[in-house]
């Protein structure tokens, strides 16, 4: 059965205000927090960061510890990072190079992260329910996505002299 239709208007209404700070560190932490409570059926949420070239580094998440770091050529996320377009992955098991952090999950969606044209990092989101993402769930935490974005001041973190860039 799918999950009942969330409002993704009053959700992003929701993250916008709990946003108050432009920290991207505190920002990601609590977006991932946030979706993790309001979104049902997840097991995963979280961020994975470009802080070396054509590398995704473990950042904010909540869960299962995760795989760490994921080069740009491996699995959903890489693909994501790569093609700069979102994942929305119905059975992950049927992905070649998925890579199985959580053997509880199935379904997956990945969502790219863009910052002056370079890519900033990724959203992820796992589920233990075979295609629990729709096509208005992708659209709905993208929206989200682009509230975090819009909310936060992404720092150049290739670019960044120290590890908190
Ligand atoms: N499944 C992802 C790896 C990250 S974990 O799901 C947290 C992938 O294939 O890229």
């Amino acid at each position: 059965m799918p999950s009942a239709a969330l409002d993704y208007a009053l959700l992003a209404r929701q993250l916008d205000a709990l946003l108050d700070d432009d920290d991207w560190l505190a920002n990601a932490a609590q977006t991932c927090a946030f979706i993790m409570q309001q979104v049902p059926e997840l097991n995963w949420a979280g961020f994975y960061l470009q802080r070396q070239p054509e590398r995704l580094s473990l950042g904010p998440f909540q869960g299962k510890p995760a795989c760490n770091p994921i080069p740009f050529a491996k699995g959903v996320c890489g693909a994501a990072a790569r093609s700069r377009q979102t994942q929305r992955i119905d059975d992950v098991h049927a992905i070649a190079d998925h890579i199985a952090c959580d053997a509880a999950s199935n379904s997956e969606l990945v969502i790219p992260l863009l910052r002056e044209g370079t890519l900033w990092g990724v959203l992820d989101l796992d589920s233990p329910r075979h295609a629990r993402f729709s096509a208005e769930d992708q659209a709905g935490i993208e929206r989200l996505v682009a509230v975090f974005i819009e909310r936060t001041r992404l720092p150049d973190l290739l670019a960044a002299p120290t590890p908190l860039g």
